[in-house]
């Protein structure tokens, strides 16, 4: 398949996953509205590695329905712009969070053209939790988290370990199944599912998505190319969905079960400085 058309998948696919997502309990986005000082449970936990955003200008990378990104405005940024290329995702955050009394603004685009797109460089880019999977060129990727910050500007990101992509459950055991070192190659799926759950029973039509593992390796030199300086990179135990069936809940996190939760970390995150 060409490119174009695993993009248009992804994009169609995750069309559907919006729709399902505005609606879940999972994103609960009338508790935002409720609530004017809900942060959402992915910054609650950034907050602890990705350093002040106060007074900063902040761009959001595949801001999704825009519950990360109204957390990033309430924390006290100078201003907030969400960037993602799903139309349903875009339209449903400006809503959402005019709702919740948010100036942040939403941009539809992809990522690759996040600084045309979003037109003005910043402080501050933020991007989270099954952001880079999607994407199939790593190095336009660096290249555009550069393009969007200022001099001095910083970005963080915490996303999947590539370490933890091996892992299958097959039979109850949680054992390595795909390949780490892929050679780039998309991973293909059609299923008429999301991760979170369907209240309203909308179904996914479009169910064709393609991912990419990319190795730490590849994230850190697609940065360092594109004019950034790693400062920092942790790795963490647990993740905010359910990993595999046997993934053990504890509080809002999921971890793999003893012994390969002290094992195998299953994010990492990164704070990078253009220089
Ligand atoms: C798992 S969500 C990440 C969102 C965030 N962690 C959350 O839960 O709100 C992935 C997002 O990436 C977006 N996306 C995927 N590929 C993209 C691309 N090439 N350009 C822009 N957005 C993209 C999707 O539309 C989706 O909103």
């Amino acid at each position: 398949m060409e490119f174009g058309e695993l993009y248009e998948d992804n994009r169609l696919n995750w069309n559907d996953r919006a729709k399902v997502h505005v609606s879940s309990s999972m994103y609960r986005l009338d508790e935002y509205v409720n609530d004017p000082e809900l942060i959402s449970r992915t910054i609650t936990y950034d907050r602890n590695f990705m350093g002040p955003v106060e007074g900063l200008s902040v761009a959001h990378l595949q801001c999704h329905v825009g519950t990360d990104t109204i957390s990033l405005d309430r924390l006290g940024a100078s201003s907030v712009v969400g960037l993602d290329f799903s139309d349903e995702a875009i339209v449903a955050a400006g809503r959402f969070a005019a709702a919740a009394g948010s100036s942040a603004r939403f941009v539809e685009a992809s990522v690759y053209d996040a600084p045309e797109a979003i037109g003005e460089k910043v402080d501050f880019v933020y991007t989270s939790i099954g952001a880079i999977n999607w994407l199939h060129d790593i190095d336009a990727w660096g290249r555009a988290v550069a393009g969007l910050l200022e001099p001095g500007g910083r970005f963080y990101i915490r996303d999947t370990h590539p370490f933890a992509w091996i892992f299958e459950e097959i039979d109850g055991a949680i054992v390595p199944h795909f390949d780490y070192f892929n050679s780039g190659g998309a991973l293909s799926w059609d299923e008429a599912e999301t991760y979170s759950d369907n209240p309203d029973e909308i179904e996914i039509t479009n169910t064709r998505h393609h991912e990419w593992n990319h190795s730490l390796p590849a994230v850190v030199n697609a940065l360092v190319a594109a004019g950034l300086r790693i400062d920092r990179m942790d790795e963490h135990q647990g993740a905010p969905w359910e990993l595999l069936p046997s993934a053990v809940k504890e509080g809002d996190l999921w971890y793999f079960p003893e012994p390969l939760r002290s094992q195998v970390p299953v994010l990492f995150s990164l704070n990078a400085t253009k220089v």
